[in-house]
């Protein structure tokens, strides 16, 4: 039998909790010759690498015939109906500069639904978590989005894409829109925790080109539980692993999305 899905939310709390403990106790310790380049501007050190081996470790019990998505490929990338799908830690760059805003992030996706998604902001000792069907929550508190529908005072979220020069001017000429018609926008370092301040409310929308499942599946789940609305650039719903995402508390979504959709499609 299925285990209870609010069961499995709570069995990963004390998992994903002992890990951020971990990465916050090795913020500003890593060298510069420990810094790895994957590609360009995409960076990775022991630190991801052991975190994942650990969430890896200690997940596997919870479900065992559950597989893994991960990001630093430390475990052979699974394909049964049950996937963990993690990204061990997501803001790299702010944690190797020591600029306190980075997280991990945690799906559980059956076949192609999520099932939970957990965001841990390390620094701020703060835990969003969602189950389907069951609401979103920070720290047991339920969140939901905020409940703005004027777009001309609504907030957003962005990060830019590394590698995709041919999108730059694209992505240039959405900011200035954004700018021009918005309160303005935000550019954080990590699509998981932007995904959690949609849900929670302090942005009105957030949208990223070119992420992987890792930085989203979490955070998806949370939005939608949260009374939000996910879908691609064109409004479908390839947003997991499609590489284009557009997740707002759904007044606004068809003003942000047609911005974005005329400018980067
Ligand atoms: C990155 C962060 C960042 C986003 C990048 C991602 P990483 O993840 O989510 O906000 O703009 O595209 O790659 O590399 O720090 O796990
Ligand atoms: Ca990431
Ligand atoms: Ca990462």
């Amino acid at each position: 039998m299925e285990k209870n899905l609010e069961v499995v939310i709570n069995e990963v709390k004390p998992i994903i909790r002992e890990v951020g403990a971990f990465i916050k106790d090795a913020a500003g310790k890593v060298r510069l010759e420990e810094i790895e380049h994957k590609s360009l501007n995409n960076l990775v050190s022991y630190v991801d690498k052991t975190a994942e081996e650990r969430l890896v470790k200690a997940l596997g019990p919870v479900l065992p015939k559950a597989s893994f998505i991960t990001e630093e490929g430390t475990v052979e990338q699974g394909t049964t109906e049950w996937k963990w799908i993690i990204d061990p830690l997501d803001g790299t760059t702010n944690f190797l500069h020591q600029i306190p805003l980075f997280s991990i992030s945690i799906g559980l996706m059956k076949g192609d639904e999520m099932q939970c998604g957990w965001v841990l902001d390390i620094m701020h000792d703060q835990l969003f978590y969602a189950w389907k069907d069951g609401g979103a929550y920070m720290n047991g508190q339920s969140i939901q989005v905020s409940q703005q529908e004027d777009f001309v005072q609504s907030l957003f979220v962005t990060g830019f894409p590394y590698g995709a020069n041919e999108m730059v001017r694209g992505y240039m000429d959405v900011l200035h829109e954004i700018t021009l018609k918005t309160r303005g926008l935000r550019r954080l370092g990590s699509a998981a925790i932007d995904l959690a301040y949609v849900a929670c409310g302090k942005f009105e929308g957030f949208y990223e080109h070119k992420l992987n499942a890792w930085d989203v599946s979490a955070g998806v789940l949370i939005v939608q539980e949260a009374g939000g609305v996910v879908t691609d650039f064109n409004g479908g719903d390839d947003y997991i692993f499609g590489g284009q995402i557009v997740a707002t508390n759904r007044h606004i979504h068809e003003q942000l999305r047609t911005i974005i959709a005329a400018r980067l499609l």
